[in-house]
């Protein structure tokens, strides 16, 4: 059975894309057949796999807008198990096209509804807003990844977040739930850090990874490569976190890997 999990939380800059690009690339490195949906109209993850956001034949937004079949949109990555659904700035058309639409919150799940057999993991890379381009995310994922940046007002949107998800459960998609919240940024040496986690804990217990993403600057590199951080540098502590973090999700969603 596919997992689509959307990686959400409508702060910027919390570890959303560098979550959803190393997550993708090791879930792929493990066999498990992978689709990146890039659902920002800033394009990170779509830029971050090595593509360039000007020369896209199609992307998400026609899949949105103009009923493109999801198929002929996505591409390879040029590695193996895994495909991209790209993004660019066309998508922030969308946000507002979408509005007048009778079926303006499930198109992208009606859309993947032909694809998802073909994949064991469907990511989808949240917008840093709640506005229909997530809720389309929500509606159409079985589970949310939250990550949070163990900084200063962590928590701040969270209820906001969470109000959001019971919206969408109540009305779009029953099933909706939290697969998981995953730290990111810790610098274990400051004892904001610590604290931060430990509220963190304590808001969502056991929904949060036993993995914590470390600050680690090679991950923060990788992008302007077009890598992943298993190609940049698999051996940094952030390529080693993001393998933890790729067995924790498979175990929780019930599979294996070897
Ligand atoms: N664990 C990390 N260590 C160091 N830098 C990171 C880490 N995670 C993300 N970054 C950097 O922080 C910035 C924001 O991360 P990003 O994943 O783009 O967040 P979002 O998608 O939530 O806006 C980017 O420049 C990214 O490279
Ligand atoms: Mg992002």
């Amino acid at each position: 059975m596919s997992q689509i999990l959307a990686i959400v939380n409508q702060k910027g800059g919390v570890g959303k894309t560098t979550t959803t690009i190393n997550l993708a690339a090791l879930l792929a490195a493990k066999k498990k057949k992978v689709l990146l949906i890039d659902l920002d109209p800033q394009g990170n993850a779509t830029s971050g796999f090595g593509f360039d956001k000007n020369k896209l034949e199609r992307t998400v937004y026609d899949v949105l807008i103009n009923q493109t079949p999801l198929g002929d949109v996505m591409v390879p990555s040029g590695r193996s198990n895994l495909s991209i659904c790209p993004a660019n700035i066309q998508l922030a058309g969308a946000e507002i096209e979408l509005v007048p639409l009778v079926s303006r919150e499930t198109c992208l799940k009606v859309a993947l509804e032909a694809d998802r057999a073909a994949f064991d993991y469907v990511l989808i890379d949240c917008p840093p807003s709640l506005g229909l381009l997530t809720i389309n995310a929500l509606t159409a994922a079985d589970g949310i990844i939250v990550p949070i940046q163990s900084e200063y007002y962590a928590l701040e949107g969270l209820t906001q977040l969470m109000e959001t998800v019971t919206v969408v459960k109540r009305g779009l998609n029953r099933k909706l739930y939290v697969f998981g919240v995953v730290v990111t940024m810790f610098d274990s040496r400051t004892q904001l850090a610590h604290q931060v986690a430990g509220e963190v804990r304590r808001y969502f217990g056991d929904k949060v990874f036993r993995t914590i993403i470390p600050r680690n600057v090679r991950l923060s590199e990788a992008p302007s490569f077009g890598q992943s951080i298993m190609e940049y540098d698999p051996k940094s502590k952030g390529a080693e976190s993001y393998d933890a973090l790729s067995r924790e999700v498979i175990r929780r969603s019930g599979g294996y890997y070897l």
